[in-house]
């Protein structure tokens, strides 16, 4: 086992980006080069972080959560991921690779949401000491090419996902923003393609960080 401390990943982007398939793709690739990787995702990732979870996309009663609850919510399950999975991964050699980080909050809850990247931060701040991945994969795409794979998928759309098209418009159009203000912290993708062109893309992009 590595002495040295694990790497951090995040994926990002919006509904139908192909976040899983690349996470999992990337662990492998991973794996195969010797490196311990654990795959993980928010809300989510441990027990507590999944309880949350299901509490946020299937809100209990009729009027869901008002916009700071939700964001207070994602925040827990952050705290809880991080201080029980992501940080002990790190620390003992292991890579963490995630489906979906802060940013997600700031561009979701922040962005569309309309709560403001300060609040967000400063949740963050609280929850989580302000962490922030090694590297965050943005996967873009156009409107039409991801709505297309959703439908291909054809699951049900949980609480978040079944928001209207202009509130998925301003979450693709907050990530781009974060991005085009911090372009050493986010690799951009361009999703569009077979998820093996996809893949190479993303081996690309982080070729720095491999030992
Ligand atoms: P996820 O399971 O990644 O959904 P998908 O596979 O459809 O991308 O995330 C669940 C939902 O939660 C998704 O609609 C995005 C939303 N979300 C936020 O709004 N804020 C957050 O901080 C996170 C992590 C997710």
């Amino acid at each position: 086992m590595s002495s040295a401390r694990g790497r951090f990943i995040a994926f990002e982007g919006g509904e139908g980006a192909g976040k899983s398939t690349q996470a999992r793709l990337l662990a492998e690739a991973l794996r195969a080069r010797g490196i311990d990787v654990v795959v993980t995702r928010e809300p989510g990732g441990t027990p507590g972080a999944e309880a949350i979870r299901s509490l946020l996309l299937a809100p209990p009663g009729a009027e869901g959560w008002m916009p700071q609850a939700e964001a207070l919510l994602f925040a827990a399950a952050r705290a809880d991921h991080l201080a029980h999975l992501i940080r002990p991964a790190l620390a003992r050699g292991t890579w963490v690779v995630c489906d979906r980080f802060v940013d997600s909050s700031r561009a979701y809850q922040g962005g569309a949401g309309g709560l403001g990247d300060d609040a967000i931060l400063a949740l963050h701040e609280f929850g989580s000491e302000g962490m922030r991945p090694d590297a965050v994969i943005l996967l873009e795409g156009s409107e039409e090419a991801l709505a297309a794979r959703l439908a291909a998928r054809g699951n049900d759309a949980d609480a978040i996902e079944g928001r209207p098209a202009e509130y998925h418009r301003a979450v693709a159009a907050a990530f781009r923003a974060l991005a085009e203000g911090d372009p050493q912290g986010f690799a951009r993708i361009d999703a569009v393609g077979t998820p093996e062109d996809v893949h190479t893309r993303i081996m690309f992009a982080i070729a720095g960080l491999l030992p």
